[in-house]
């Protein structure tokens, strides 16, 4: 495929066998056009923007308002990548119908062209609802962020044996409900990798290692946006942070300097006006 043409869920779901499935998050148009523009296959609107926007210390105060709102940005950018929202925590608690009417206001408001959520068997009725709205699904397993106050921090997850035959079960049971793809978070790499060879749809791990069809990444924690702390599984591409600050640095310089704003950067009259115009200033 061309990295202009339009992707779609089959063609990920076909990637599965020749690998190599990119994902990066965005919340706005012009992260949307950089992805798009370099042949990223999957954006993700990720509640991941609580923490990485908002400044939040995990991402449950998101709302679906918000995520709505930034899919439209993102939509706004006409990518060819495909654009997957978040379901943010709550939407899809508290039963079925809603968390229904919340996936088809991702879609119809916000322009998103797929949905993710998070957990497992807790969470099977839901899933199997939205996928009969003919909405596509991404599943999400192992850490899952939103059960934070659950799992008691952001903790690699299936590293005992009952806890990676639950990841292995409910993968296998979320395949069977017609997700088109689960991402692996933060799990060991054996696992990943047995998840992997067992479904047949195409697995995406962050933090899973390299055994995955895909991988994600928050595109800040990609590009060095800030300085803080980043999980080990994130490398960083660019430093973001250092490049803008310099160049913020540069800016406060020259303007203390006088070197800002030129020449270059200003408007003069032309010289009849000019000169019309000290002729009056000179009369007053
Ligand atoms: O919210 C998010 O950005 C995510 C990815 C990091 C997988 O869920």
């Amino acid at each position: 495929m061309l990295p202009f043409e339009k992707k779609n869920i089959p063609y990920i779901k076909k990637k599965k066998s020749g690998g190599g499935i990119t994902a990066l998050t965005a919340y706005d148009y012009p992260t949307a056009r950089i992805l798009s523009d370099a042949g990223v296959d999957i954006i993700l609107v990720g509640d991941s923007l609580g923490m990485v926007l908002q400044g939040n210390s995990n991402t449950l105060s998101v709302t679906i308002e918000q995520i709505i709102y930034h899919t439209t940005l993102v939509s706004a950018s006409n990518p060819s990548s495909v654009i997957v929202a978040d379901m943010p925590f709550g939407s899809y608690h508290s039963d079925v119908k809603s968390a229904i009417n919340n996936a088809v206001r991702l879609i119809k408001e916000g322009g998103a062209e797929a949905v993710k959520l998070e957990g497992g068997r807790k969470r099977f009725e839901v899933i199997n609802g939205i996928v009969n709205c003919d909405i596509p699904v991404l599943g999400h397993l192992g850490l899952t962020p939103q059960s934070v106050y659950n799992i008691g921090g952001f903790k690699v997850q299936g590293k005992i044996k009952i806890k990676a035959k639950e990841i292995i079960e409910d993968a296998i049971e979320l395949e069977k409900l017609g997700v088109f793809g689960i991402v692996l978070e933060s799990v060991p790499v054996e696992l990943a990798e047995k998840v992997t060879k067992l479904i047949k749809i195409p697995t995406i791990g962050i933090g899973a290692g390299p055994v995955c069809d895909g991988q994600i990444l928050v595109f800040h924690d990609l590009v060095g946006f800030t300085n803080l702390y980043l999980p080990r599984f994130v490398k960083k591409y660019a430093d973001v942070y250092s490049s803008a600050k310099n160049a913020v640095g540069k800016y406060i310089e020259d303007i203390k300097t006088g070197k800002f704003p030129g020449k270059d950067e200003s408007y003069y009259l032309k010289k009849d006006i000019d000169e019309f115009l000290n002729e009056d200033s000179q009369k007053d």
